[in-house]
């Protein structure tokens, strides 16, 4: 890897922290939606979690452990900001204050993203993502969050994911917060989402001196799974609605003219003049996840996308069936530098489930399939780099077991296991190959 390759891993604050009614901290939208029953796979919550709000020194020692340089999170909008906007909540504030010193002390990086899912419940009541003053609320908690932490914090991301959030939370449902409104949801709540982001971005550079600002998207390299004309047209459809719709909006400052005809008119949100340009300010990385490729024919979902997800016959899966194709996120990194040109890429997740692990009569977990997902996938990364794609730096998913959403703690991701009657933490082979890579693989 480039000598300015960082190596980290990444967390949420829904699915680690815990302190759910803690300190001041107001409900978000997971906390109402894990109430809800039959929502949760394991009819779990995020109450307690891994208890990040009280073992977080614990947690930051097992990254110096594995020599990680960087550590991505998010911030709990209700924790900050219990209402959504307005008053801040001074012991939410502290926390964060506690863990981004305590990171520097250690020697690591924090990259903090601002939206990673768990929207305070107030905002919701107002209509959350489908009411255009969440992006203006929104604005607001960033440059509040940037006037707190700028001064140490320089890596700022706005959005984790949009696509996710806006799609399974507002068109399908299986996320908070659990409306099922098809296409015209994931596309309302998208516009919203993007000017939200918009918004913001100058924002936090005023307030956050020196820092870079950027957004996470979970962008795949679409393929049609045959090359039947019908299958052709529905990868399309589906690449505009997942991938295009943001990096177009976002780099080109304009929606895919295919996507707007599609959705035109009863699908299409309430696009103002200015909007697009607020979208589009420049940003200065773009953050991809990536787990797998998308491979689509023509089928019943989410009309008029109409699409389906195939599952490639003699290909390797995940315990959660995700297609396990390390070629996926070379392809993505080459298509997004070619296509789009950011300035600079972070692979701010990747990562493997596995099915729930218990320590073995050593007390070792040796994850095996998780090594091999790993090393495999990082050889593309490399290989990406080395096809002049800046990518600068990668972030395993995930540091330990968490609240994994709807799939509640079934879907382990950690290099980290934890026991979570016991909050025991145990570093994974995963953890101590993964920490070996990032303190060899960087050319110094
Ligand atoms: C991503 C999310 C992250 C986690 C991983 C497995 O979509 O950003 O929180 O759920 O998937």
């Amino acid at each position: 890897m480039p000598e300015d390759f960082v190596f980290g891993s990444a967390t949420s604050a829904y699915q680690i922290e815990g302190a759910a009614a803690l300190d001041g901290k107001g409900e978000s939208i997971w906390d109402r939606f894990t109430r809800k029953p039959g929502a949760i796979a394991d009819g779990s919550n995020g109450d307690m979690a891994c208890d990040h709000y009280h073992l977080y020194p614990r947690d930051i020692a097992l990254m110096k452990e594995m020599g990680l340089s960087a550590y991505r999170f998010s911030l709990s909008w209700p924790r900050l900001l219990p209402e959504g906007s307005g008053r801040v909540n001074a012991a939410g504030a502290d926390f964060y204050h506690r863990l981004i010193d305590a990171l520097l002390k250690a020697g690591i990086e924090p990259f903090l993203t601002l939206y990673h899912w768990d929207l305070p419940q107030r905002l919701q009541d107002k209509g959350g993502w489908y009411n255009r003053d969440t992006a203006m609320r929104f604005a607001d908690y960033a440059a509040e969050a940037a006037q707190l932490f700028g001064d140490r914090v320089k890596k700022w991301t706005t959005l984790n994911e949009p696509w996710t959030f806006c799609w399974w939370g507002h068109a399908t449902g299986e996320d908070a917060p659990g409306l099922k409104d098809g296409v015209k949801g994931g596309v309302i709540s998208s516009h919203h989402a993007l000017l939200a982001h918009g918004l913001a971005v100058p924002l936090i550079r005023s307030e956050a001196r020196g820092a870079e600002v950027g957004i996470t998207l979970d962008v795949n390299v679409t393929e049609p799974a045959t090359d039947r004309a019908e299958d052709i047209e529905a990868a399309r459809r589906f690449d505009g609605a997942q991938n295009r719709w943001y990096l177009d909006a976002i780099f080109r400052g304009a929606y895919p003219e295919d996507m707007l005809d599609l959705y035109n008119p009863r699908l299409l949100p309430d696009i103002r003049p200015g909007d697009l340009a607020a979208i589009s300010a420049p940003i200065d990385f773009l953050g991809i996840n990536n787990y797998r490729r998308s491979v689509i024919r023509a089928g019943a979902e989410l009309a008029p996308l109409s699409y389906e997800r195939v599952s490639p016959e003699g290909s390797d899966y995940s315990a959660l069936g995700w297609e396990i194709w390390p070629q996926a996120i070379e392809d993505i990194l080459v298509h997004v530098h070619e296509t789009y040109r950011p300035a600079r890429i972070y692979v701010t997740e990747n990562g493997m489930a596995t099915a729930p692990e218990v320590p073995d009569a050593r007390g070792r977990i040796e994850d095996v399939e998780r090594v091999s997902y790993y090393v495999g996938y990082l050889e593309k990364v490399a290989s990406a780099a080395r096809r002049g794609v800046p990518v600068k730096g990668y972030f395993a998913w995930t540091l330990m077991d968490n609240f994994e959403w709807a799939l509640g703690y079934t879907a382990p991701f950690g290099l980290v296991h934890v026991d979570f009657k016991t909050q025991e933490r145990r570093l994974k082979w995963s953890g101590e190959v993964y920490g070996r890579i990032a303190r060899e693989a960087v050319e110094r």
